[in-house]
């Protein structure tokens, strides 16, 4: 049984950068808005926030611990030293899953430059954090543009978790930037359960809710 003031819930949100020289990076196009709406709906009902976020144009939740990081090996420094302390733990970051094998000092000149890049796997930031997971309640999220079910319930045994949100990329309204969403919950139970069409801020309030339940 936990007291909603002694709950601490570790999120992670938005893209992260992983530049290839002092001016050009790799990304993707998270705007954090989800990441930041669980931040407001967690602090509505008095837990501690830790939001360790890559960089997004969204005002910083009023009450949160804010960790900005630019890189997918930053936000894993940083998850990694708040994990052990966290009772809940969701990571909607759209971490990039690649970044370039160097990246060089100086600005590279475009007529010099290679136009091959060669690149290297990120660290998964979710599955390495996990492999140590205690009693803490972890949430990921799942972004696919086909066989929405079966991928989902792959990342939630691969990365072990105990909730995935999957989002469904091609439906109208879905997804990264905008303002609405639909998801589906998976859980380790083999239930689920879809929510939306509806507002990223009332999705957050019914995730939320749901990981209120589950420490209850
Ligand atoms: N994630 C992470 N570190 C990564 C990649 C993903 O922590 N390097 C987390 C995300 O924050 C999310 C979950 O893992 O909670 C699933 O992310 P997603 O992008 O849907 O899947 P990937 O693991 O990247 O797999 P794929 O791109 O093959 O679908």
């Amino acid at each position: 049984m936990s007291n909603a003031s002694s709950i601490r819930c570790l999120i992670t949100a938005g893209p992260t950068r992983e530049f290839l020289d002092p001016v050009r990076f790799l990304s993707n196009p998270s705007t954090g808005k989800m990441g930041y709406a669980l931040a407001e709906a967690a602090l509505r009902l008095g837990w501690n926030v830790d939001l360790v976020s890559g960089p997004v144009s969204l005002p910083e939740p009023d009450g949160a611990i804010l960790y900005p990081v630019v890189s997918a090996e930053e936000m894993y420094h940083q998850a990694d030293a708040l994990f052990d302390a966290c009772d809940i733990c969701i990571m909607t970051a759209a971490v990039s899953d690649f970044r370039p094998a160097r990246c060089l000092p100086q600005k590279e000149k475009k007529s010099t430059a290679s136009l091959t890049l060669e690149l290297e796997p990120t660290r998964d930031i979710l599955a390495a954090l996990t492999e140590r997971k205690l009693d803490q309640t972890v949430v990921g999220f799942a972004a696919e543009t086909e066989n929405l079910e079966a991928n989902a319930r792959a990342k939630l045994t691969a990365k072990n978790c105990d909730l995935i949100v999957a989002n469904d990329l091609t439906q109208p309204g879905a997804g990264f930037a905008a303002d609405t969403n639909t998801v589906t919950l998976f859980t380790a139970d083999g239930s689920h359960e879809t929510l939306g069409p509806a507002l990223k801020t009332a999705l957050a309030t019914q995730i939320i809710d749901r990981l209120a339940k589950i420490r209850a």
